[in-house]
């Protein structure tokens, strides 16, 4: 914040007053970004000089911000938008001046205290761009169960190998592979369009798919032929999260449109949300669009997406949502997949059928972890009964990657029937034993070793509440366990994890 403060000080200094360029400066000024994909996303800047003075508002393709400090004139400005995120204050600071039709702006590197980025704006009309009002949001009631994710979804979804780079072949290329490499014979059946399909709204208010997706209804068709389902991917605010078009104020519209697609399952991504609507009215904001795909009569999964704020655990089935995020987004890393999954411990009881703690897709197979820390990964998303929703290449998987994936004792631990997330049973120091009851009376025993070097684990069965025990199964070797022993011992290597199926 010093440079930026700094910055702003500097050129009050610099800036003299030019009157003959105050209206130079003044207006509607819109950069434009295209992602070669015919959608047109705009950041706008609305700008209104009194002497040094500037005040106004920046729109980005997610955020809106008022200008909080605004100095200098055409000749050489500063300014600086603030906006409220929740609890958090966001910050954006552009410095420019005007050049013949257009505004330059520049951003400052603040290590290094250098100018960059580098854009160009051109005047637009007055109004353009101004945020849409908020919709008038419903009196809260509960919405109807629609009978769906009786299991945790599986499937794949675009965003962590593929983020804006998705389109139709790729979509296809999944489907095809999805159908002949044993996922859709061990359960995977959603194909997840994530951010970045939506196009501009045709006349009628109807969202279009942009040029990555030339016909959503034939693609539908396409991955439907196969025995799969399609999902996509929406926002309650006007734009998503990567700026591209959301179904703020089009809601009961847009839900007609998916499912006249063909769509079975939508994520809705609160994101350019939080620029109209507090967190508490989160509810309400996510209850429109649980009544909306009711009402379409399609069957269509709702996957609520805000990153858990507002213990969305508590009230996310009442808006209709079979699955919600807990958590910001994962990254393929260990640190990032750890601290996610090691944080659920205290959301077991919200999860049952129908309705499940989603602590976000699958990296298996991106590349970034080892396998043993992939298949804590999948262990673990196991345990908790997580959606699994495979996010790497499925058309180039290696053997090893695809074992973890279609190991089909582990996704009968995710699926189990009696949809009952498991919790941590003991912890001491890098290691935990996390279990999970199961439909059939047998446990789940996770050993996992979070330490940076291989360890002995035990775990007596009286501990997890075995008094007899039959049989046990190690799921990742298929070997059986001998359980006559009082307790069972392993070694578990570093950032690994053993894990048994115990059947009493
Ligand atoms: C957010 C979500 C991600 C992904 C991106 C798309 O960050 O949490 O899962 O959908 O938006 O822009």
């Amino acid at each position: 914040m010093r440079s930026m403060h700094a910055a702003v000080v500097v050129l009050a200094v610099a800036a003299s007053p030019v009157a003959a360029q105050t209206r130079g400066l003044s207006g509607n000024w819109a950069v434009e970004n295209t992602n070669g994909d015919g959608a047109i996303r705009r950041t706008y800047f609305m700008l209104s000089q009194q002497g040094d003075s500037i005040r106004g508002s920046i729109r980005t393709t997610q955020f809106f911000y008022r200008i909080k400090e605004g100095v200098g004139n055409a000749e050489k400005f500063a300014i600086v938008g603030s906006m409220m995120d929740g609890a958090n204050e966001r910050k954006v600071t552009y410095e420019g001046r005007v050049a013949g039709d257009s505004l330059l702006l520049f951003t400052r590197r603040r290590a290094t205290d250098t100018l960059l980025t580098r854009s160009v704006a051109r005047r637009v009309p007055d109004g353009e761009g101004a945020m849409p009002v908020r919709v008038a949001l419903p009196a809260r009631h509960t919405v109807k169960y629609n009978g769906l994710a009786k299991a945790p979804p599986m499937g794949w979804n675009s965003w962590n190998k593929f983020a804006g780079r998705v389109d139709d072949a790729a979509v296809r290329g999944m489907a095809d592979a999805m159908a002949s490499n044993g996922m859709r014979n061990a359960g995977y059946e959603y194909i997840n369009i994530d951010d970045t399909w939506e196009g501009n709204r045709d006349a009628q208010g109807n969202i279009t798919s942009n040029s990555k997706f030339p016909d959503m209804k034939a693609l539908a068709d396409y991955v439907h032929s196969k025995g799969l389902k399609l999902g996509i991917y929406s926002s309650p605010g006007p734009n998503t999260c990567a700026g591209y078009e959301g179904s703020h104020g089009h809601e009961l519209q847009d839900a007609k449109s998916f499912a006249a697609w063909g769509i079975d399952y939508l994520k809705y991504d609160w994101c350019g949300a939080r620029n109209l609507y507090s967190d508490e009215e989160m509810p309400a904001v996510y209850q429109i669009m649980g009544d909306a795909l009711l009402a379409t009569g399609r069957p269509i999964v709702y996957s609520i997406c805000q990153y858990g704020r507002l213990d969305v655990w508590k009230w996310g089935a009442d808006v209709g949502g079979n699955l919600w995020r807990t958590t910001g987004d994962i990254r393929d890393a260990w640190d990032s997949m750890t601290r996610i999954g090691f944080s659920q411990n205290d959301l077991a009881p919200y999860a049952k059928p129908g309705h499940w703690n989603d602590p976000d897709m699958l990296e298996i197979g991106n590349g970034a972890m080892s396998d043993d820390e992939y298949r804590t990964h999948m262990s673990l998303w196991a345990i908790l009964a997580a959606p699994l929703l495979a996010g790497n290449d499925l058309r180039s998987m290696t053997p090893s990657i695809s074992a973890i994936l279609l190991n089909r004792a582990v996704i009968a631990i995710d699926q189990d029937p009696l949809g009952k997330q498991g919790s941590r049973a003991s912890a001491s120091g890098d290691q935990e034993i996390w279990t999970r009851p199961l439909a059939d009376g047998s446990i789940a025993v996770a050993l996992f070793n979070r330490g940076a070097a291989a360890a002995p684990m035990k775990v007596r069965w009286a501990d997890i509440g075995l008094s007899k025990h039959g049989s046990a199964i190690d799921v990742w070797t298929s070997r059986r366990v001998d359980t006559s022993p009082a307790e069972y011992e392993s070694t578990v290597p570093s950032h690994g994890v053993v894990m048994l199926r115990v059947v009493r």
